[in-house]
């Protein structure tokens, strides 16, 4: 693959280009692009031209570029993380009806949790959450319920790095993260009262794939309306994901990617 001047490919400039593409910036105009890619102008202009023109980037009327169906398809098709929001999904609705709030689906991808899906009602409490978005692994319901099951040293790696804090009570001393995860292992469950936002508490529970945690699965809830039922219907939702995952019709679904 051809190189620029410092040193990186065609590849690594393309992703970077999507990548400037967050819930904050849906729509960009080329030099933007350029700028957030950290490419020079005319670079970013072109790469966003050849981009419209195979259809992973659409550009309005105004110019201005947002991802294109033709990504989402791409990237969509045969991927693992469908096969498992799939097999999710129906529990999810059940434990939506029941919870009324919020209802997530998420991965472990580096040091962070990814999330597939997430479930709302129209008068839910506040989530910073995001489909397609990332929460650090030691701060949300769900990365506990990860960071609990991850190898032991991707734990020592993490619980080496400084803790970063997201709101007060966010757990950002290594012995109380220890803590934390022996608790969350010890009760099958994590609750994070207040440590994303002050408004809310996160419940998680792990979701196995032949004995394999290969994601959490969580509710998140306005703070002081904690239920100890919502563990009980996790953990229920969790057995029944398991049972889908577990059919012998479906080829595995682990894609646990944790960085050692
Ligand atoms: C959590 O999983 O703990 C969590 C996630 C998003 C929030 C609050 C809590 O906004």
């Amino acid at each position: 693959m051809a190189n620029s001047q410092t040193g990186d490919s065609v590849i690594d400039r393309l992703v970077r280009v999507l990548a400037t593409f967050d819930s904050e910036h849906t729509e960009q105009s080329p030099s933007d692009i350029a700028r957030r890619a950290g490419l020079p102008l005319s670079t970013g202009h072109r790469l966003v031209g050849d981009l419209v023109e195979s259809g992973l980037l659409e550009r309005d009327e105004d110019g201005q570029a947002r991802v294109g169906m033709r990504l989402w398809e791409l990237a969509t098709r045969g991927s693992l993380a469908l096969g498992l929001r799939q097999a999710a999904l129906p529990a999810m609705e059940r434990v939506q009806a029941l919870v009324r709030q919020h209802t997530q689906l998420g991965v472990a991808d580096g040091d962070q949790v990814l999330f597939l899906e997430r479930l709302s009602h129209p008068q839910a409490g506040a989530n910073i959450t995001r489909i397609a978005g990332r929460l650090p692994l030691h701060a949300s319901s769900s990365g506990l319920v990860l960071l609990a099951a991850a190898p032991p040293a991707v734990l020592e790696r993490i619980l080496a790095a400084p803790l970063e804090r997201l709101a007060p009570e966010t757990i950002t001393d290594p012995a109380a993260l220890r803590r934390k995860l022996a608790e969350v292992r010890r009760l099958g469950h994590a609750i994070a009262p207040g440590s994303i936002e002050a408004v809310s508490t996160g419940i998680a529970v792990p979701l196995r794939d032949r004995g394999v945690v290969v994601a959490a699965l969580g509710v998140v809830l306005p703070r002081g309306e904690e239920d100890d039922r919502v563990a009980t219907i996790l953990r229920a939702a969790a057995g029944e994901i398991e049972a889908a995952l577990a059919a012998p019709s479906r080829s595995s679904t682990i894609l646990v990617t944790f960085k050692s």
